[in-house]
């Protein structure tokens, strides 16, 4: 219960203050993210490719308010790819963005702002020679970043989709975006969502996470399997064999700081895996919700915070 009261309590303009200045977040925000500049990321990227494994970067920031914030969360992407292909870091490392940092919740527009912003990291991701794909926020945005993920796909055909397995809707999404060359990344789902639209418990989400990756194996996709769960993990392997798929014709992804070991251990049996690596100094919401997908993040945070 601890996670649901967490997300709960990060709304809170108090418990940000509180988390953002302490001293204590510091350590443990330097393990799930990269650092705050372009270039500690890239040194980041570098770090990882030598080990063998791919990379998808995320420039920290969401919820974006004002359209000049947007356009320098854009400006900060194409400056990152520009540097990606110049230290020719581009075939190994990818993007992804967060709609609402490009500014989908704007009023007046903020779709088609947001939308226009991705077109232009499309085009410099093209030209650095590599992909983008668009992260998955709350429900609420799902109809709108999907409509925009159709969109770019027209002029991008790579651009990849993420779907949560927890919603209820994902199952039908799923199958509509499993067709031969499309790149879904499969996710369990990191937000606070009603019952009226997500599944609760881990017993479901975990079994529509296993539905998903079976469309998506079955009919012809690229799966990004994006999880740390080592029993999906496992199912993905055995649906990889099932239908034919060497290592670099589907690949696992999970989080920077998390489970390393497991993505050395999985790229040493030849399967691609790929680290989704955060940088930026607007790193609270990321941290937030890495912190309540697991208690013991929380109880060593907290034991910090009261211990000072
Ligand atoms: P689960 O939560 O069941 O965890 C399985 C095991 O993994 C745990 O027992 C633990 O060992 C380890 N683990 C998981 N989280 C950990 C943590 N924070 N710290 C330490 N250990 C941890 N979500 C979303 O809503 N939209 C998105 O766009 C994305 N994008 C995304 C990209 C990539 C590459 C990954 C790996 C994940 C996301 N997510 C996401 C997050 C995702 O929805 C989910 O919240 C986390 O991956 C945790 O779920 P698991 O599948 O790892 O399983």
């Amino acid at each position: 219960m601890l996670g649901p009261a967490l997300l709960a309590a990060s709304r809170s303009p108090r418990v940000r203050s509180l988390v953002s200045t302490s001293r204590v977040s510091r350590g443990l925000v330097d393990r799930f993210v990269a650092g705050e500049s372009a270039s500690d990321a890239v040194a980041a990227v570098r770090a990882l490719t030598e080990r063998g494994l791919a990379v998808t970067i995320d420039h920290l920031g969401e919820d974006t308010t004002e359209r000049a914030q947007a356009e320098a969360t854009r400006d900060a992407y194409t400056a990152l790819l520009g540097r990606l292909s110049d230290e020719g870091l581009a075939g190994s490392a990818e993007v992804s963005l967060k709609l609402s940092a490009l500014g989908q919740a704007l009023s007046g527009g903020g779709s088609s702002f947001a939308l226009e912003n991705a077109r232009v990291i499309c085009a410099a991701a093209r030209d650095a020679g590599t992909t983008v794909t668009l992260d998955m926020e709350d429900h609420t945005t799902v109809e709108s970043t999907l409509a925009i993920l159709r969109t770019l796909r027209a002029d991008f055909p790579w651009v990849g989709a993420v779907v949560q397995s927890c919603l209820y809707r994902t199952e039908a999404d799923v199958r509509d975006l499993a067709h031969p060359g499309s790149r879904v990344r499969l996710v369990k789902g990191a937000y606070r969502e009603p019952r009226t639209v997500a599944h609760t418990s881990k017993a479901e989400v975990d079994s529509a996470y296993r539905r998903c990756l079976a469309v998506l194996f079955a009919q012809g996709a690229y799966p990004m399997v994006a999880t740390h769960d080592q029993s999906m993990i496992e199912a993905a392997t055995r649906l990889a064999a099932h239908h034919g798929r060497s290592g670099d014709d589907y690949e696992l992804q999970m989080l920077y700081g998390i489970r390393t070991a497991e993505q050395e251990r999985q790229v040493g049996m030849g399967r691609r895996v790929r680290v989704y690596l955060p940088y930026g100094s607007d790193w609270y919401g990321y941290f937030m919700r890495r912190l309540a997908e697991r208690p013991a993040n929380v109880a060593f945070f907290l034991r910090g915070l009261v211990s000072r």
